[in-house]
């Protein structure tokens, strides 16, 4: 894992906005995994101002979202869908179709799960798979305890899951029990993986995840065994990591062939 510790998020979504942006103009068609929630925004924000004022083009670039919850209509305002539409896909210039959520009204959810993995495949693979962590450690909405090696499926959301995501709904009780997620080991096939994480309250996830033992207990930590995982992080967030110095000294002395600016 690569570990980088930006001075805010800011400055930390424009170098994960830098970064995809880099696979989009080199790759014809690249396939793009998204995700939901507060902490890629900044992000979504940089990629739109890219697109607006540097013609960073999206026509050829197809996207997969993490996870969406079960039972939430995509008009309701607090579905992925919706999150995603108002966020970023109608400020692209995204192809029609080119963007793909997980069915969360599905009739035949192990069916629906089943033509996700299998829609993935068929686009080539994903190219670069954004990611947040949740304060229990999960990733998409793989909650401790999932397998390491998860597909695409129905989980349920832990209580702490569901105390964070409550200030999107308004009320814990009007939050969604199950979702439907990207495994574990779907995301591992990712080619490539850049994790956000921002906040006091993510360090002791974020601190599990880059330097405890792999463990179910904290999904995030699977990524130990990805082979090409950046980690963008502020100094909050970073605050309990034992290596914190080392990871800053080696972002500082990188040879400029490996910097995206
Ligand atoms: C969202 C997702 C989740 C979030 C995580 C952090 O698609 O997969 O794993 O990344 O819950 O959420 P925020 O960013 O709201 O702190």
């Amino acid at each position: 894992m690569e570990v980088i510790i930006k001075s805010d998020k800011l400055e930390a979504g424009k170098l994960g906005a830098k970064i995809i942006a880099r696979l989009i103009r080199d790759k014809a068609k690249a396939v793009l995994g998204l995700a939901t929630g507060s902490t890629p925004l900044a992000l979504y924000k940089e990629l739109v101002r890219m697109h607006r004022e540097e013609s960073l083009s999206f026509k050829n670039v197809t996207t997969f979202n993490l996870d969406e919850y079960v039972g939430l209509d995509p008009s309701h305002p607090c579905s992925f869908y919706s999150e995603m539409h108002k966020n970023l896909f109608s400020q692209l210039d995204l192809a029609k179709g080119a963007s793909h959520l997980p069915d969360g009204m599905a009739q035949d959810l192990p069916a629906s799960c089943a033509a996700y993995e299998a829609a993935i495949k068929v686009a080539g693979g994903i190219d670069l798979q954004l990611l947040g962590i949740g304060h229990d450690g999960h990733l998409a909405f793989n909650e401790p305890g999932s397998s390491l090696a998860s597909r695409t499926r129905l989980k349920t959301l832990s209580q702490k899951t569901i105390k964070a995501n409550s200030r999107f709904f308004g009320s814990e009780d009007k939050v969604p029990r199950h979702v439907v997620t990207m495994g574990l080991g779907t995301i591992m096939e990712a080619r490539q993986c850049v994790l956000l994480a921002f906040g006091r309250d993510k360090a002791e996830a974020v601190r599990d995840m880059i330097e405890g033992p792999v463990s179910a207990s904290c999904p995030g930590s699977v990524l130990q065994f990805h082979e090409k995982t950046i980690v963008l992080l502020d100094p909050e967030a970073a605050g309990k990591l034992k290596r914190k110095q080392y990871y800053l000294d080696v972002y500082a002395g990188k040879p400029a062939w490996q910097l995206w600016d």
